[in-house]
């Protein structure tokens, strides 16, 4: 299969500790896709969908306690705690290692164990990496052939070369004779989803599911991936990478971080409102930025598909994402119609009278649960997006002119602000996050839970070396080279509690702006916070909003930001205020005197 000796000898361990009944090498190819999927619709696991309405479409239900991404069970298991930092979950290599070796042992009795060699990145681009992962799930299999470059191909890119080892189980042995779950996994207290950074090695077990199970993702191309970016001097982060046009046909490409559950995919698909305004899809969910020989930062999707919340998402919140998922598509937990299509809350459509939840089981418009997880997804290829851009698999990257920062910030915040400079804009990013608003946690209601960057659960290491790595990328190169850092807030509320901001589309009336100035053109004025745009620079014509919504859209409030010096001076507490980044402190003083003055 291969003549890559360490990948050989890495299969032949795994194999003999997890003993699955045969070793299965993942070609990629549409037959074997094919296959797998039948051999999943025979055992009950998945469900084909009507292919008039789901051409190649597929459904599965996972087990209930089987949903999301696990924080509290994922572990950086750096070779000390002081490395992993106060954010992540330590523990001790050697005894998770051995922990994890007990689970392994004949996890995978009576199942296949797949090996899928696949490229982050477009095979053979100098920014993409490559991986292997064991898996004895055939789920995880399909999926990754959606999510990323999969099969033969891969391999002979890969030759003898290295590659991240990443090992997954469902971790649910079968006694001889026993016939699979449908969706088997670990109870909760058995699942791990463990990183080594040293070694460059991801151990999940337990889970089936999205970024427990899909190990390119949240685990290579964020967690391990932002260890090795740290060696190498470049950035791997949770951004969307999208490409603007203007009416002249000029081009920039931004990226944008924001906090799960804020619309990155909805952004990088927008459907600007303004006229003769363009934007095109590069990402939705992962940037890897490295910088080219003219200084500036080229950023490529080491993605191939998107993996997206399903509940909300309807024609008018996302119709390219809609169209997107017309065909080849894989949609885990939501509801299925009498006449095999899909159905879930907020898709803009009404309720059946009758469909399959995703417990499998019956539900009507007055059943009490919704017929979808609120976390349902859908796996699509990312050529299928009607606004892809041409260029999105181009090897070299696209070069980066600005990075938008946002969260779920009803008050303080305004709609957009722009930074002084790099460092300032690192501090943004610092102090980033979303209020909290779930009814569940009702203690921590109006807290804002600061998540920089949006990568809280996906930083590799520790937080603080985190963002001094964001300020040492700055200084290797110049401000006219680097890209420009913007804080945008499209969840700004009035004392009533109503939106203040349309969104959606409208926001293309910010990103019109961001452009301006990323060209010299936008006017702003310099205040206490950073750059704002002046009274008459964002375009509302046909906006119904009015004059004060718009006042207050973009007013400085010294009260409220007064407010927040503490609140980030509690936060940079919490990450050990001895050990932030000196540079970072030195711009909450800053702040803090520019509002007193
Ligand atoms: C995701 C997430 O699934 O950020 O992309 O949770
Ligand atoms: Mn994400």
């Amino acid at each position: 299969m291969t003549t890559n000796k360490k990948l050989e000898a890495w299969v032949k361990e795994i194999a003999d500790m997890c003993q699955p009944d045969q070793i299965y090498w993942c070609d990629g190819s549409q037959e074997e896709n094919d296959r797998l999927l039948k051999e999943m619709v025979d055992s009950g696991m998945a469900k084909p969908l009507n292919p008039e309405k789901r051409p190649g479409c597929y459904s599965f239900n996972s087990d209930p306690s089987d949903v999301a991404r696990v924080e509290n069970r994922t572990y950086i298991a750096s070779k000390t705690k002081e490395e992993a930092g106060p954010t992540n979950n330590w523990v001790d290599p050697n005894e998770l290692k051995d922990t994890m070796k007990n689970l392994y042992k004949g996890c995978m009795k009576g199942r296949t164990m797949y090996v899928i060699p696949f490229s982050m990145g477009p095979i053979g681009s100098p920014i993409s990496k490559i991986g292997v992962e064991l898996t004895d799930s055939a789920y995880v299999v399909v999926n990754m052939r959606i999510m990323t470059r999969i099969g033969k191909k891969v391999l002979e890119t890969l030759g003898d070369g290295e590659f991240v080892p990443c090992l997954h189980s469902v971790g649910a042995p079968l006694a001889e004779g026993e016939k699979d779950a449908k969706w088997p996994c670990a109870p909760i207290e058995k699942k791990y989803i463990s990183h080594f950074p040293e070694e460059k090695t991801i151990w999940s077990y337990g889970s089936g599911y999205g970024g427990n199970a899909l190990l390119g993702k949240k685990c290579f191309a964020l967690r391990i991936a932002s260890v090795i970016a740290r060696e190498e001097g470049w950035l791997a982060e949770h951004m969307l990478i999208l490409k603007l046009t203007d009416p002249k046909g000029n081009v920039k490409y931004i990226c944008g971080a924001f906090p799960s559950a804020c619309g990155k995919t909805n952004l990088a698909m927008l459907v600007p409102t303004i006229p003769g305004w363009k934007v095109e899809t590069i990402g939705d969910d992962i940037a890897w930025m490295k910088f080219g020989k003219d200084g500036r930062l080229y950023a490529i999707n080491p993605e191939a598909g998107f993996f997206g919340v399903a509940p909300g998402t309807s024609l008018d919140s996302n119709p390219n994402a809609m169209h997107s998922i017309e065909k080849n598509t894989i949609f885990t937990n939501v509801g299925v119609t009498d006449d095999g299509d899909v159905w879930w809350e907020g898709m803009g459509v009404d309720a059946p009278a009758h469909l399959i939840d995703w417990h499998g089981k019956d539900w009507t418009p007055g059943s009490e649960s919704p017929a979808a997880h609120p976390n349902a997804r859908f796996t699509a290829p990312a050529s299928q997006c009607p606004v892809i851009a041409p260029e999105w698999e181009d090897p070299a990257g696209v070069p980066i002119s600005a990075i938008l920062i946002g969260g779920r910030r009803p008050s303080t915040i305004p709609l957009v602000h722009q930074s002084f400079d790099w460092n300032h804009g690192v501090f943004l990013g610092s102090i980033m996050g979303s209020e909290i608003t779930a009814a569940a946690i009702s203690d921590k209601i109006g807290q804002v839970r600061r998540d920089p960057f949006a990568m809280l659960p996906f930083i590799g290491y520790n937080v603080n070396d985190y963002l001094q790595h964001w300020l040492d990328v700055g200084a290797a190169s110049t401000e006219d080279k680097l890209p420009k850092i913007f804080y945008v807030n499209w969840f700004r509320k009035d004392e009533n509690g109503k939106w203040l901001w349309p969104g959606y589309g409208e926001n293309s009336r910010v990103l019109k702006w961001i452009c301006e100035r990323v060209s010299g053109e936008g006017k702003a004025v310099k205040t206490e916070i950073g750059y704002m745009p002046t009274e008459d620079a964002i375009d509302v014509e046909g906006l119904n909003i009015s004059a004060e919504d718009m006042e207050e859209l973009l007013k400085v409030k010294k009260d409220e930001w007064l407010k927040e010096v503490e609140s980030i001076k509690a936060h940079y507490e919490t990450y050990d205020i001895n050990k932030v980044p000196a540079e970072l402190k030195k711009q909450l003083a800053d702040l803090e005197a520019r509002l007193k003055a």
